[in-house]
């Protein structure tokens, strides 16, 4: 497919903003009835992907997992609740957020238990990368988060400058 071809009309961010809830059983944790940190960036991912996958309506694989933050532990028994919203579209890429809470069903309260920014590529059946529709924000917390992921890939570029990761060299003239 061509990477530069006709410009594809923007989508908004709430077209694509997904949802999912997990109640965590004794499989999912350690010998303290824990979440595992790596069942807990399982859920992460798939979430992520929900949202990438429906504002590129197109196959995506995940580039990476960033900035992850375990910000309090999940019991077994605990209900997790995990949102993800596509924060900015690039090229063939996206970035997306996932913020994770706990959810006392009881109580009926909610608190904040992790959060990770994503990137996700999409691409084709062939496993070619396709293009992705622009990201329409539209409310002052999308246009903040748009402007940060626009932050957050200049810095993970320069970082990958710096560690001479070749794709993210200067061409040479
Ligand atoms: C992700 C992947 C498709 C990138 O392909 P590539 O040929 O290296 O592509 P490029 O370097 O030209 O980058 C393509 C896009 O991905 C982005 N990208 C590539 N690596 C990235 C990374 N580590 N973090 C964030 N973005 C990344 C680039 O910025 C670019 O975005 P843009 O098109 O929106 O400008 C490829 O590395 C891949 O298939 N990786 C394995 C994916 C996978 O299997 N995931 C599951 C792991 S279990």
């Amino acid at each position: 497919m061509d990477l530069n071809g006709p410009a594809l009309p923007p989508r908004p961010v709430a077209q694509s903003q997904s949802e999912m809830s997990e109640l965590i059983l004794p499989n999912d944790t350690n010998t303290l009835g824990n979440l595992l940190g790596g069942r807990l960036m399982n859920f992460i991912d798939l979430v992520g992907a929900m949202a990438a996958f429906r504002h590129a309506r197109s196959h995506v694989v995940t580039a990476s997992m960033e900035h992850i933050d375990f910000i309090a532990p999940v019991h077994v028994g605990d209900l997790l609740i995990l949102k993800s919203s596509v924060n900015r579209a690039f090229k063939t890429s996206m970035e997306v957020g996932v913020k994770v809470w706990v959810e006392n069903a009881l109580a009926g309260t909610h608190h904040h238990v992790a959060s990770a920014y994503l990137t996700f590529v999409a691409i084709d059946p062939q496993g070619r990368r396709v293009p992705v529709p622009p990201l329409q924000t539209e409310t002052a917390d999308e246009k903040r988060r748009f402007e940060d992921a626009g932050r957050r890939r200049e810095i993970r570029e320069a970082e990958a400058r710096r560690r001479h990761i070749p794709k993210f060299q200067p061409a040479r003239t």
